[in-house]
């Protein structure tokens, strides 16, 4: 079965969606559109009665509520709805932090970890919680923003690329679609969870003849007759706008 994205311009690039049931990822540097794009999907899938959850491990799940609420996804009402969860899985900085939204955001998460209050969760911890909010909440459509801020609990990289590799074919079992985010600032240095994902979409963003560009490219996905190209990326009042071929 196809998941359409809802992204414009983006699904009839892929066959019509992605393959449900897999894991994808979304990478790119700074402000390419990571996060807009993963919101999108889920903004889709939550108007359309699958819940979706965007899982943060390192930024504040508010700033992305702040920053998705200038688009017209109605992330706030989805939001009260329990259509859109959000759950921050990140050091716990925020003590205390109290405001409107903090019911709706990890209402029953605990510190339950054994990492330590400034340190990154484990692939192991952040599968653990993932679990349990999907199970609990029905999630069908899961956002992880971002893998590159797991922490591994080994240095050896070979260690690494198998924890990687299992945390994603425990993710494959979810029966979920999942985003993967990734920070990625070297096209050229290709990373385990880009080999291990179902699909992989380049976000570009970069400076061309003294104005930046942004694109974007799908680089793999399994199963699918995909575009390969660079086409241009913009914002409109919904959020990312994928068009022709970049010039
Ligand atoms: N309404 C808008 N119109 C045009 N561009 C916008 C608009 N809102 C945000 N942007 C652009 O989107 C960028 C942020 O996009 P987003 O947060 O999705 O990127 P990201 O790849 O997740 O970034 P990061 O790596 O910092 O998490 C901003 O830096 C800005 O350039
Ligand atoms: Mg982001």
């Amino acid at each position: 079965m196809r998941i359409k994205t809802g992204i414009e311009g983006f699904d009839e690039l892929v066959q019509g969606g992605l393959l449900s049931d897999r894991v994808y990822l979304v990478s790119g540097p700074p402000g390419s559109g990571k996060t807009t794009f993963c919101v999108q999907y889920l903004a889709h899938g939550a108007a359309l009665g699958e819940t979706g959850l965007y899982v943060t491990l390192l930024e504040s799940p508010q700033n992305i509520i702040d920053d998705m609420s200038n688009y017209s996804m109605n992330v706030l009402t989805l939001i009260k709805m329990k259509k859109l969860l959000f759950a921050d899985l990140g050091p716990r900085m925020e003590y205390g932090f109290m405001d409107e939204m903090s019911e709706y955001i990890t209402p029953e998460y605990e510190v339950s970890t054994s990492a330590g209050e400034h340190e990154a969760p484990s692939p192991a911890m952040v599968f653990r919680e993932i679990a349990a909010y999907v199970s609990e909440y029905d999630v069908k459509r899961l956002v992880i923003d971002s893998v590159s801020a797991i922490r591994f609990t080994t240095r050896d990289l070979s260690l690494q690329e198998k924890e990687m590799s299992r945390f994603i074919r425990n993710l494959k079992k979810l029966g979920c679609t999942t985003i993967l985010i990734s920070e990625m600032t070297d096209p050229s240095a290709y990373s385990t969870e880009q080999f291990a994902a179902h699909g992989v979409v380049f976000m570009h963003n970069f400076l061309y003849d003294k104005t930046m560009t942004r694109a974007m490219q799908i680089i793999k996905m399994r199963g699918t007759k995909h575009d390969c190209n660079m086409r241009a990326v913009g914002f409109s009042d919904k959020g990312l706008v994928v068009s022709g071929l970049l010039e």
